[in-house]
């Protein structure tokens, strides 16, 4: 299916996995619409987009934010939910209440209500991919609230796809990407975790946010693809027990 001229909102493309989305479609001629809180990050993005593409300012935890999007917007015939603004990170016995409720209020309500709030806009037959992680898919230590909320998001896409029907609703599960996400963490515990997670994986290296981008493209791309999971995660299900213990944050 062409996506040439087709209109792809991407919650979340100011930045790592959404804007490696953004430059791709762009570059497919499709009618690219990028959100994110803040307008600096759009403008810099927009011009690393190669294309037509729009740049939105929205808070997609705020359904407020979201109501006026939608106005300005109008119809859509694709939605990308690649943000987060939260993630509880660390062993069980640390994240407490009020960081699982963040991270639950940052990624899986906020894909929640935008897309409760794009339906009315968004062609019937149209399609939804969703960003989960991939520690929703293997067991591993001091992820149990990065786990909870990216496996909640993979099951309810399950559902809506055939809920939502003839929408079409995907998931893609990023594994370790080097993003913007990780810009506060220490330099050397970022460069230790990395590089052990590298070591770890079958594919030998951590991803990329085009990496992400390219299963994206797919799914958005392919009619005959509904409530599937793509891991895009280099292999890390079988990676081994390894452990995330540290205070290091996001995915
Ligand atoms: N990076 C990884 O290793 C990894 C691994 C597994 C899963 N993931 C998931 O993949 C997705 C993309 O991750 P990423 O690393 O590419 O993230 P990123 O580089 O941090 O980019 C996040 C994007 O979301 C926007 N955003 C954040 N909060 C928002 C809000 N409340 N309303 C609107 N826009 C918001 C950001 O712009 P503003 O800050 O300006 O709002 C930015 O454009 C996320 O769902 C993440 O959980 C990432």
């Amino acid at each position: 299916m062409s996506l040439s001229q087709q209109r792809i909102l991407i919650i979340g493309g100011s930045n790592g996995m959404g804007l490696a989305a953004a430059q791709r479609l762009a570059a497919l001629q499709a009618d690219v619409m990028i959100v994110g809180r803040s307008q600096e990050k759009l403008d810099k993005a927009l011009s690393a987009i190669e294309g037509p593409a729009a740049a939105y300012v929205a808070d997609f935890t705020d359904a407020q934010s979201l109501g006026a999007l939608f106005q300005r917007v109008g119809h859509i015939d694709h939605l990308v939910l690649a943000a987060s603004s939260s993630a509880a990170w660390g062993p069980f016995s640390s994240v407490g209440a009020t960081a699982l409720r963040g991270a639950l209020e940052g990624k899986l309500l906020g894909y929640w209500q935008t897309l409760q709030a794009a339906l009315p806009h968004l062609r019937r037959d149209g399609s939804v991919v969703m960003l989960s992680g991939a520690a929703s898919r293997t067991a591993m230590p001091g992820t149990a609230g990065l786990a909870a909320v990216n496996g909640a998001i993979t099951q309810m896409a399950q559902t809506l796809a055939k809920e939502l029907a003839p929408l079409r609703v995907n998931v893609v599960s990023p594994g370790l990407v080097d993003t913007p996400a990780y810009e506060g963490m220490p330099a050397d515990g970022k460069a230790a975790m990395f590089a052990g997670a590298a070591r770890s994986l079958p594919v030998g290296r951590t991803g990329t946010s085009d990496d992400i981008a390219e299963a994206i493209v797919y799914l958005l791309g392919n009619g005959f693809t509904t409530g599937a999971l793509l891991d895009v995660d280099g292999g890390a299900r079988m990676a081994g027990s390894g452990s995330m213990n540290g205070d290091q944050s996001p995915a």
